[in-house]
């Protein structure tokens, strides 16, 4: 633990904490992969992505290799959100372009009776020991993200047993049997807690939660079957933690894609920022949410495949949505989604560049 040192570039932090910073801090959800042929490079040597995920020196290697190209103002951890169904038996796999499959999935009520929560140092101490790793390698360059799945998003993939376009059978079980979605749920909830808490203690300076399927919910359901578990997961992650010498503070991120709607919702599970997708108008968000938390996002991903004078003009359209940031409130820059695979590196170039130059501009005019 005495090996970690604050951050030299806290911006993204200050963010976070609403506190004042000279420029909009920037960084990529899926910042580390396939539009990078040096990721490319790496995994293949490691085999497949799971290959790199598990040896905590590759995925080390292939979360600073973004960094090393662009000013990026924070680094994530390389991992999954589907290591936790993993770590309780499903058995993940990833067959080549198919994406994310459980050779277990839940189908059956033993299946999800037998359902429990994993001793996270036995199963997960890959992940934990490459937010170690990355973090001592950082050397208090940027601040490290860690993060987890949703329990409604990891579910929807453990009952799925992969991706869906319909989400038929996930949101057949939350029908017809609320109970044993529920205890999915739970179970899912503690074991997201102990696994953020894990990384937090590992090294982890903020976390976030991906609620990738939140926005496939009805009203009504959303706040049952998601919110719920989130604000109980928010409240008992650790607020601060002591690195031998220094104390840290954690914020915390929430993203549910699709969750525009429920602004006020997501903003009261007492996260530090609020995650949006490309859908919301940041000057809307912004007086809806007002100082109660920051707010992360939001240029549409597929943006990144125009012209550099237009990515430009996008990223100062929502910068001046938002506006610069008054005393009690924060923006960090970052897509609506994750990248693109199809993406040219030197557009990630222009629109980082642009986030931080259009805004210092701001904050001086
Ligand atoms: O943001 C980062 O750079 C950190 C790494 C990260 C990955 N996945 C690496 C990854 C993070 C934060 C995730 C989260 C994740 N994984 C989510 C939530 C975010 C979102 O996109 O909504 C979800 C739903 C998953 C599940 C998952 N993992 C899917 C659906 C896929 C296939 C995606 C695809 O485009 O084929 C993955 C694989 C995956 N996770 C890749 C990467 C870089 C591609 C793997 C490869 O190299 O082939």
């Amino acid at each position: 633990m005495s090996a970690f040192v604050p951050p030299r570039n806290d911006t993204f932090l200050k963010a976070l904490n609403r506190q004042q910073t000279d420029y909009t801090p920037v960084w990529l959800m899926r910042q580390a992969g396939r539009y990078l042929p040096e990721y490319r490079a790496t995994r293949a040597l490691a085999g497949n992505f799971m290959g790199l995920c598990t040896n905590p020196e590759l995925a080390c290697e292939v979360t600073l290799q973004p960094l090393e190209r662009y000013p990026l103002d924070a680094a994530i951890l390389f991992s999954d959100i589907l290591t936790i169904p993993d770590a309780m038996g499903l058995g993940l796999y990833f067959a080549e372009g198919e994406g994310p499959k459980f050779e277990r999935p839940l189908v059956t009520e033993a299946d999800v009776m037998r359902l429990e929560v994993p001793v996270i140092e036995n199963t997960l101490r890959y992940v934990t020991d490459a937010v170690s790793t990355i973090r001592t390698a950082l050397n208090g360059k940027v601040p490290l993200i860690g993060f987890s799945g949703s329990p409604w998003t990891l579910a929807c993939y453990m009952v799925e047993g992969g991706s869906s376009s319909d989400f038929r059978k996930v949101k057949t079980m939350m029908y017809q049997r609320p109970d044993l979605m529920h205890r999915i749920l739970d179970v899912t909830s503690d074991a997201v807690i102990a696994y953020l808490n894990a990384q937090i203690d590992a090294g982890a300076q903020a976390v976030m939660i991906f609620d990738s399927w939140g926005g496939a919910l009805a009203d009504g359901a959303f706040q049952k079957f998601s919110l719920a578990y989130m604000k109980k997961i928010v409240k008992a992650l650790r607020l601060e933690v002591d690195r031998g010498g220094f104390r840290e503070r954690i914020p915390s991120i929430v993203f549910t894609k699709g969750g525009g709607l429920w602004l006020e919702d997501i903003a009261s599970t007492g996260a530090s920022a609020v995650g949006v997708d490309w859908t919301v108008n940041l000057a809307q968000a912004r007086t809806r949410i007002g100082d109660r938390c920051a707010i992360q996002g939001n240029l549409d991903p597929n943006a990144l495949f125009a012209e550099p004078a237009q990515i430009e003009g996008e990223v100062a359209k929502a910068l001046e949505s938002f506006g610069v940031p008054q005393p009690g409130f924060g923006h960090v820059f970052n897509l609506g989604h994750g990248i693109s695979q199809f993406t040219n590196p030197e557009k990630v170039n222009v629109m980082i560049h642009a986030v931080h130059n259009y805004s210092r501009k701001m904050r001086q005019s």
